[in-house]
């Protein structure tokens, strides 16, 4: 078993977390989130998304989080873009990443951006060679690869075939969303073999849920098929709001408190980390999903 020397955490919190809280986030409390994270060293945090706001409203001031963050030099920040006028709200923030978003699920694409996988790519295929002509990295999301919320099973070869498309229309790495979190360590691994077929493994990222409490094990199971990019939400914010019952992301200081144990470097300060989850769930007036945080703040 050979496990990597570093890991990559690509924290979602502010994204794929906030968008799922019921209550309006004030501006100010998003602005120190992603600040926070980016002081404990995230080399990349997903800072907000260019959606309907009709559709996402938690979202619809990612212009201004994008305009009130500090830049950090070591850090990303990416924002999700689901077409052409997305991208160009993104490119007037000032964005120097952006994420696309598939799904291996056909219900799923429709209920979530409102069209079949087919015509997602179609869309997404001008959004990407738009993007990299103004010099942007375009990552690639693919949701429901080990389950759908509306179809139940996913088979790996649909998860694979999307991850191709969207390899070859450029972007430079695919993160796998267990959205639902139904996914196991056996599965993970097969998932990782099959899409691994198609895209190089240096190029996948694990995106999991921790719905069903099978996120720490997944991810250590796609390590040892040499996945090396993990993404998380700090304090395990989070759900998807078209994905009824899905809890947040696996939680980053879990993620990195095991990344430590085992030796992996992140460059992440897990006191810091827990410090910056602590002040959201105060803000948010919630309990932290991770169990590290409530370990460490219990010493
Ligand atoms: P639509 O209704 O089919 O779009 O939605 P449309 O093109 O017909 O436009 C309808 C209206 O939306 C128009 O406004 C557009 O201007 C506006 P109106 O004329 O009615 O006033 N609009 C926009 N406004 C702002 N920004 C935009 C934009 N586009 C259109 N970019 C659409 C299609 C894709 C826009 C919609 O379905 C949508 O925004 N979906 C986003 C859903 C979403 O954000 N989901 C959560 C993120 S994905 C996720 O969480 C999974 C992930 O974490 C991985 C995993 O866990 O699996 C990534
Ligand atoms: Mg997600």
């Amino acid at each position: 078993m050979t496990l990597p020397a570093s890991v990559r955490i690509v924290e979602v919190g502010p994204r794929d977390g906030l968008q799922n809280e019921s209550r309006p986030v004030p501006l100010a409390v998003k602005v120190a989130l992603v600040d926070a994270l980016s002081e404990a060293g995230l080399p990349a945090v997903e800072a907000g998304s260019f959606v309907s706001p009709k559709w996402v409203p938690q979202m619809a001031d990612s212009a201004a989080v994008m305009a009130a963050i500090r830049r950090y030099p070591g850090t990303d920040y990416p924002v999700l873009v689901p077409n052409l006028q997305g991208l160009e709200q993104a490119l007037a923030a000032e964005a120097r990443e952006i994420a696309v978003f598939a799904a291996a699920s056909e219900s799923f694409s429709r209920r979530n951006i409102n069209c079949s996988i087919a015509d997602s790519l179609d869309r997404f295929a001008p959004v990407v060679d738009k993007a990299r002509a103004a010099g942007l990295r375009v990552r690639g999301y693919v949701s429901c690869v080990l389950g759908c919320p509306y179809e139940g099973d996913v088979a790996p070869a649909a998860v694979a075939e999307v991850a191709a498309r969207l390899t070859a229309m450029g972007c430079y790495e695919i993160s796998l969303g267990d959205t639902i979190g139904t996914g196991t360590p056996g599965k993970a691994q097969s998932l990782v073999d099959a899409v691994a077929a198609r895209v190089p493994v240096e190029r996948l990222a694990a995106h999991f849920h921790d719905t069903y409490g099978q996120a720490l094990a997944n991810i250590f199971a796609v390590l040892e098929k040499g996945v090396a990019v993990v993404d998380a939400s700090v304090a395990g914010l989070g759900g998807c709001p078209y994905a009824r019952g899905a809890s947040g992301n696996v939680a980053t200081e879990d993620v990195v408190y095991m990344l430590n144990g085992l030796g992996i470097r992140t460059g992440i300060d897990l006191d810091r980390l827990a410090a910056a989850g602590a002040a959201i769930c105060r803000a948010l007036d919630r309990p932290s999903g991770s169990k590290v945080a409530r370990a460490l703040s219990a010493r």
